[in-house]
């Protein structure tokens, strides 16, 4: 059918046609951002999920409801080669401007800018690399030790009171989380921490692999009671009906129950999946109704852009031994495997792989569901190591 027309959307972050499932998270947002606008406090959440179940794109969906409440929001996305104070500094520069801007001379504002002041000259010691230009006087003493976890935190709540002056709100949104240093991811708790203590309105809105379930535990116990967690997963069998099924008639055209139901055993509900596959049996159709026999094709096709696209750029990142790894727990079988029997079949210790173990997991590509078990943080990745390796 008319690829003008084709309205799938396979990508990082892209919008899908119709945000399928995802209702109640949304919803609970939405009061969450009501709630903080009138000053109540809030608990900060994090969505955790693996690869291309729909994060980024929440975050961003999470974002629009920010500002649609009147809060305001800073969007930014960890990684390896960023530090924290790198990614927060040009936007929280940015939101005390608008907080200039938005009324009368405010002291509170004008502390912030001093105390942003201050933070990046502490940085500047440990970091060296930060430039911020401020044409203001810093406030000596206040969040410029260098020392992250006590210089954030006071940063973030100077900030908060800004915002609570100026009678706004801020949810600062942090996407892959889970590439924070263990300091730096403790440096943002503590923070948090204290602005919960101080009911100020300001919240933290993150989202990352598993593993950053464990990471925010070891860094700091208190996580677990301070943050709730969201499992963001694959859709369920109505859900992901509907969202190929919504954007096909939207389009006016129609899909078979059997084209649907081949589409639902090929991708297991995966978000990224139906839109790949969804944007190639449209692709592939002739006509409306889109039917089984397209369905077919249209794997075919969509396993081959997978295996040289989505999963592609992930293998190109592994080193030889860190294929063989991730090959060892494909050959074992679908879902988590125990960590000695990958060792077991690599014929070493488990002591002697914890080291390629500990680089897969930092690179984000497996992790830990349970103690001494592992599995792939991309969804169907085991069949794509069998292709690629055999
Ligand atoms: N609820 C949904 N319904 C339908 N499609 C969705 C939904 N959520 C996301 N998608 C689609 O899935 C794809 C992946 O989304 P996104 O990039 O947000 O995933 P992610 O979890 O951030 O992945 P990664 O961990 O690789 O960054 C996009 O093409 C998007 O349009
Ligand atoms: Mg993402």
């Amino acid at each position: 059918m008319n690829p003008v027309r084709n309205p799938f959307s396979p990508g990082a972050g892209t919008p899908p046609p119709e945000l399928a499932g995802r209702q109640a998270i949304l919803a609970r947002v939405n009061i969450m951002f009501e709630r903080l606008r009138i000053g109540r406090s809030e608990k900060s959440f994090l969505l955790i999920g693996l690869r291309g179940v729909g994060k980024t794109v929440l975050l961003n969906e999470i974002e629009r409801i920010a500002q649609q409440s009147g809060c305001k929001s800073i969007l930014v996305e960890a990684h390896e080669k960023k530090t924290l104070p790198a990614l927060l500094l040009p936007p929280l520069r940015q939101l005390l401007f608008q907080f200039d801007r938005m009324g009368k001379f405010s002291e509170k504002v004008k502390r912030g800018l001093r105390v942003l002041k201050s933070f990046v000259n502490g940085v500047k010691l440990k970091y060296g690399e930060i430039e911020i230009s401020l044409d203001i006087d810093s406030e000596i003493g206040t969040a410029d030790s260098g020392d992250l976890e006590s210089d954030l935190p006071t940063l973030l709540e100077v900030i908060a009171e800004a915002a609570s002056e100026r009678k706004t709100a801020i949810a600062i949104i942090i996407d892959e989380l889970q590439y924070l240093s263990e300091q730096e991811l403790s440096a943002l708790i503590m923070a948090i921490h204290r602005i919960a203590q101080k009911k100020l309105p300001l919240a933290l809105i993150g989202a990352g692999l598993p593993q950053l379930i464990g990471l925010t535990g070891r860094s700091k116990s208190y996580a677990e009671r301070l943050f709730d967690f969201f499992k963001i997963g694959p859709l369920g069998k109505s859900d992901a009906i509907q969202a190929l099924r919504g954007p096909i008639r939207e389009q006016g055209a129609e899909i078979t129950d059997e084209a649907l139901e081949a589409i639902l055993i090929q991708t297991q509900g995966y978000p990224y999946f139906l839109q790949e596959w969804g944007y190639q049996a449209w692709n592939l159709a002739e006509k409306s109704p889109i039917d089984l026999s397209t369905i077919l094709q249209a794997t075919d096709e969509s396993i081959r852009r997978l295996d040289e696209g989505f999963f592609r750029v992930r293998f190109d990142r592994l080193t030889p031994r860190e294929k063989e790894y991730l090959y060892a727990l494909a050959v074992l079988g679908d879902g988590a495997q125990r960590s000695g029997n990958i060792a077991e079949k690599l014929h070493v210790s488990s002591q002697n792989v914890a080291p390629i173990r500990n680089s897969l997991i930092k690179k984000g590509m497996i992790y830990s569901p349970a103690h001494g078990d592992t599995d792939f943080t991309v969804p169907l990745f085991a069949d794509f190591m069998k292709r690629m390796c055999s």
